[in-house]
């Protein structure tokens, strides 16, 4: 893990460097059933110098089944040359949720594996993790953001797979992806109508923040859209590794979506250097601060989902949010918004039921610094309680 952590952080120290980066000879590639891949515009442009994507082969995209008959014991689903699920209990009447990694992570992480866990123990759902951790594990960022393009590609063909002969249904579709995992997820959702939702957690930001929709997740991708934002600050200079704009139907930015409380290296590395010198190079410091908060979406949308007693409120921001993202001042978020009017327009819960809940927007919540994060407020959740089943009453009287 120490090596990926470093090349987690040089891919964005030397985003500058990569810039130059030579783009490839070839204009477009072909990799049978999963379609051409080109470096035209969107995909590749002089500020975006991102290579074709490599081959399937070299990817290696597998896909892990877990389901409430088959908790812990993976099946692992056959895709080359053909599909292959016999015996796999999958069930298409039931949900069918896929989590995605990114960058410098694989789909045996251990975070994969308990959100899965969090799933299951509260839906009975088809449960897909997606491992793709050979095509991530390339140290040149620029390459694996190329790749996901084929992982989408993989996970829309087993997509496809299951719609026709499993007659699933697209609209019971969850993706949840994380960093690039998120943008893969928004590819898959693109090229299958009706995907009812993704979640993106802390989408990553270099090379998709500021170009255009077809290359990133986007509010359009899917029937609802959220997105979890813990390290929204600019990659230059700051290493911000998240995107900073809201991209989803909710978007939640979690302890004013900047940093997070806990994850800070001025405390750790000013002990380490006051115990063993100046001489000591903080450099895993300087990394955890850039991980950190990055892994911090998942650790929080694990709990929302493993802990129903326990709610991360998001409550409305507006101008707010804009300021401290750009001034920094997350604790100022939390003072302004803590305690505030909620009520099923202007707050809503991150987890499972953020769906049901019809505010929309940009929400702010603040989570405590170690686990358990979720702050729980019985009051609100009682009220919320009670105007939500009032309002899911009469929406379910007017269809
Ligand atoms: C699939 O799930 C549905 C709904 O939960 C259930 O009625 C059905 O029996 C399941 N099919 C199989 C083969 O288990
Ligand atoms: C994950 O674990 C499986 C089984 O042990 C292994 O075959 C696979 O290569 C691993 N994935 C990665 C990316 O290392
Ligand atoms: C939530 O429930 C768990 C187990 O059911 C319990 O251990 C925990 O204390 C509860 N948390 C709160 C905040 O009520």
């Amino acid at each position: 893990m120490n090596s990926s952590k470093y090349f987690n952080f040089v891919f964005c120290a030397v985003l500058l460097v990569q810039v130059l980066v030579i783009q490839s000879e070839e204009e477009s590639v072909c990799y049978a059933e999963l379609g051409c891949f080109s470096v035209d515009e969107p995909w590749s442009g002089p500020l975006r110098p991102v290579p074709l994507p490599e081959d399937p082969s070299v990817i290696q995209t597998r896909f892990y089944l877990y389901t409430r008959r088959r908790p812990t014991n993976r099946y692992y689903v056959k895709t080359w040359p053909n599909i292959d699920m016999k015996n796999s209990y999958y069930n298409g009447s039931k949900e069918t949720v896929f989590i995605i990694h990114g960058f410098m992570s694989t789909g045996n992480d251990t975070w994969l594996n308990d959100m899965k866990n969090a799933y299951l123990n509260n839906v009975d759902a088809n449960v897909f993790v997606v491992d793709w951790g050979v095509g991530a594990s390339d140290g040149e960022y620029n390459k694996v953001c190329a790749n996901i393009r084929v992982v989408g590609a993989e996970i829309t063909r087993l997509s496809r797979y299951l719609i026709q002969r499993e007659r699933a249904s697209p609209i019971r579709f969850h993706m949840i992806g994380h960093s690039l995992g998120a943008h893969t997820a928004g590819y898959v959702a693109k090229s299958i109508p009706g995907v009812g939702r993704i979640t993106g957690l802390d989408p990553a930001q270099l090379l998709f923040e500021g170009f255009k929709k077809e290359v990133q997740l986007d509010a359009d991708d899917a029937l609802f859209v959220e997105v979890v934002h813990t390290d929204a600050k600019p990659a230059v200079p700051l290493l911000g590794a998240g995107i900073l704009r809201a991209v989803g139907h909710v978007d939640f930015y979690v302890n004013g979506g900047w940093s997070q409380p806990g994850c800070q290296i001025p405390v750790i590395s000013l002990q380490k250097i006051a115990s063993r010198g100046i001489s000591f190079t903080p450099v895993e410091d300087i990394v955890d601060s850039v991980i950190c908060p990055h892994n911090r979406a998942f650790e929080y949308y694990t709990e929302a989902l493993a802990y129903p007693n326990c709610t991360f409120w998001g409550r409305k921001s507006g101008f707010i949010k804009s300021a401290v993202s750009i001034l920094s001042l997350g604790w100022l978020s939390r003072a302004f918004n803590y305690p505030s009017d909620c009520s099923i327009t202007t707050c809503t819960p991150l987890g499972f039921r953020t769906i049901d809940f019809p505010a929309r927007g940009s929400f702010e919540v603040a989570t405590y610094n170690s686990p358990p994060y979720c702050i729980s407020e019985e009051q609100v959740d009682a009220k919320m309680e009670r105007e939500l089943s009032l309002y899911l009453y009469n929406s379910a009287d007017v269809i």
